[in-house]
Formats: structure tokens, sequence, C-alpha cells
């Protein structure tokens, strides 16, 4: 059973691991905190399948328990929702020293952050991911964030939880759009730092708790080494850059957020492998992978539509960015380039199939 330090600026905390790691949340909060009165943050999907064994670990754990519920989906990343919740804390009497559970997807992780960080200044904030998405990815690295009705994430903090309980059980539940969904970040994960993990999923033949570990190890290695987001973090965007500027050019609903990141990693291989930074061949392995697990390798985007969408992100206004390159499957690596110059890349790889 991995039990993960994750060491920050700010203290370490644990992240369990472990098949049945709901049942231990009620120990788990207890060991990470001193107050006695838990607060469950969660979306009325999550809420219906485990919000029962959640509250039930931790009365037996000796805490008094209250309970928001909000809608499942991004749309819940909301000032109106945040308010709610902070209405809820009050009526529930939470004092500094009592902790927020976030039971959910990422969603209910980054809305529960938010509240946790800014409620009395700060309430200790335990993270029970339910998604591949938030396990991987969305849970570890302390950003919380609401959305405004002008861009996503504008409204957000860094804070960090007290413990992460990953319960791979829980994602038996999860769609099959949701685990491809992940399932994209964790090729990310491979493809910038693992060969290994990319072996194991390309074989299928992987072990959840093993590939969770990897993830998570590889993430928590990197935000340590970069907690406020500015170097060793931003290989994390691996197909990130394309990615986000199709999620942003469809208008978010075409392609869920690993989706456009499996094509936003297929564009930035075979811009590596035309630029002659990449060995030959990857892109090919990369695309037969992302078909294993139906994750799109092609798409109908014009390619200057795409370039357009980058320069609209405000990051690129500074001359030179930082675009992620691979020399091979494990190794990623900054590559400088000016904005122009990748233009001309990506008018040549994007749209080629
Ligand atoms: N803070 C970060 O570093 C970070 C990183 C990546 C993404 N995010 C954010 O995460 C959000 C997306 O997270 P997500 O993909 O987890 O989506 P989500 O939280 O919306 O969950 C997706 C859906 O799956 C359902 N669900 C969740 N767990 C389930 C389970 N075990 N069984 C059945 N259904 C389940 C939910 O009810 C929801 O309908 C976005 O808002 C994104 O901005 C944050
Ligand atoms: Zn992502």
């Amino acid at each position: 059973m991995p039990e993960i330090m994750a060491s920050t600026g700010h203290g370490d905390y644990p992240i369990l691991i472990q098949k049945g790691a709901l049942k231990r949340l009620g120990e788990f909060t207890a060991a990470s905190c001193r107050g006695r009165q838990a607060f469950i943050v969660t979306d009325e999907q999550v809420g219906r399948l485990y919000l029962e064994t959640a509250r039930l670990s931790l009365v037996a754990a000796g805490f008094q328990v209250s309970v928001g519920v909000i809608p499942p989906g991004e749309s819940s990343k909301s000032p109106e929702q945040l308010m709610t919740l902070y209405e809820q804390l009050h009526a529930a009497g939470m004092s500094r020293s009592d902790p927020v559970i976030a039971l959910g997807g990422g969603v209910v992780g980054d809305l529960a952050g938010l509240a946790a960080s800014t409620w009395l200044r700060g309430l200790p904030l335990i993270q029970v991911p339910t998604t591949l998405l938030a396990q991987v990815d969305a849970s570890i690295g302390g950003k919380t964030a609401i959305d405004l009705p002008f861009g996503k994430n504008l409204i957000g903090t860094f804070y960090q939880p007290k413990a992460v309980l990953m319960d791979p059980a829980l994602l038996r539940t999860l769609s099959r759009e949701r685990m491809a969904e992940g399932m994209a970040e964790v090729i990310k994960y491979g493809m910038i730092r693992d060969l290994a993990l990319f072996e194991q999923i390309e074989n299928r033949a992987y072990d959840l708790e093993w590939v969770l570990e990897h993830c998570v190890r590889i993430k928590t290695a990197m935000v340590a080494a970069d907690e406020l987001d500015t170097g060793e973090r931003m290989l994390l965007n691996f197909g990130h850059t394309v990615g986000h500027a199709i999620e942003k050019l469809t208008g978010y609903t075409t392609y869920t957020h690993g989706e456009a990141v499996a094509l936003g990693m297929l564009a930035a291989v075979r811009l590596g492998e035309m630029s002659g930074h990449t060995s030959p061949g990857t892109a090919q392995r990369l695309r037969s992978l992302l078909e294993m697990y139906q994750l799109p390798v092609r798409h109908d985007l014009s390619a200057a539509d795409i370039i357009d969408a980058i320069r609209s992100d405000k990051k690129f206004l500074a001359g030179r960015i930082y675009f992620v390159l691979l020399h091979e499957i494990g190794q990623a690596f900054l590559y400088p380039i000016t904005f122009d110059q990748l233009a001309d890349h990506l008018q040549e790889v994007l749209g080629n199939d």
C-alpha cells in the first residue's frame, strides 16, 4: 500500500493510495487535524455512491459531520456556489481547526479547496479524489479555483491539503469517457518522465494502484521542485498548449480536456520529430496508444484557428515561450521558441494525419 509523502514549502502531507481507502477516511482525518467537526463537500452523483461510506467512517472516528452537496459539473465552480458553501460552513459552526473533506472529481476538489483555503483564513483540507483525472492531477499540487463568466480558473489560491486519500476502487463506477480522459493525463506522465509507466499502459496489463503511484510520484516531485509554477512544473504542460487552444476553439464542448490534450500531445511529438528533437517513430507509438484508449488522434480544425487561439493566450505575449518537447518517451524538456517560429512549425504538423 503506497503512502507517499508530498513535500511543500508549507510542510509535508501524506497521499494514501489503497483499494478501500475511503473506509479509512475518519482515521486519516483524525490523524491530520485537531478539530472534531467535519464538513464534506461532494456532488450529487458522487454523493449518491460514496457519501454514506465517507460519513460513517468519519462518525466512527468521532466526528460530527455536516454535508454540502453541489450539482455535478463545471458550472458549480462559480462564485454563487462558493457563497453557498460559505453559508453552509458558517451554519455548521466550523472552527479553524475543523476539516473540510473534498469528496469528488476536480470540480469538487477545486471549489471545496478554495472554500477551505479562504473560510476563516483557512481550514484543514482533506482531498478524496474520485475521478482518475482528479487522482493523478487535480488533487495534487495545491491549486484551487472557481470560474468567472469570462474565463476558467480566474479566482484561486495555492493551498496544500493535510492529506489525500485515493481509493482506486471508486473508479469502477466512472464512465468509459471519464476513464479515457484521465488516461490521457496518465499517458502524459509516461511521455514526460516514465517509460516504464508508458509501457505498462501499452501492455494493458497494469495494476491501477501501481499506475496511480507512478503518476503521483512524478507530479509531487515536480511540484515540490517548483511550488509556484515557474520551471520544472512547466513540463506538466506537455500537450496542453495546443490542447487548451483546441478546447477554447471548440467552446469546451466538442472535446473533453483529456481528448484535447491527446491531440495536443500528438501535435507536440510530431513537431519534435519534424524539427529533429524527438526520435522518429515516437508519434506513431503515441498514436497507437491513444487509439487503444479511444482517445482522438485526428481533428478537422484548421491549423490557422488553433494558432490564433494559442496567440490569444496571455501567457504567450512575452516574446519567447517554452514549449514542451520530448527527446524520447520518458524524457521531456523545455524548448524556448518565439511565437512566430511555433506558429510556422504548427502550421506544418497540425491537420496532418
Ligand atoms: N487543481 C488542479 O490542479 C486541477 C488540475 C486539473 C483539472 N482541474 C479541474 O478539475 C475539473 C475536472 O475534474 P474532473 O474531470 O474530475 O470532473 P468532475 O469533477 O466534473 O467529475 C466528472 C463527473 O464524474 C462524476 N464522478 C466523479 N467521480 C465519480 C465516480 N467515482 N463514479 C461515478 N461518477 C463520478 C461527477 O459527478 C461528474 O459528473 C475541472 O474544473 C478542472 O479545471 C484542476
Ligand atoms: Zn490536463
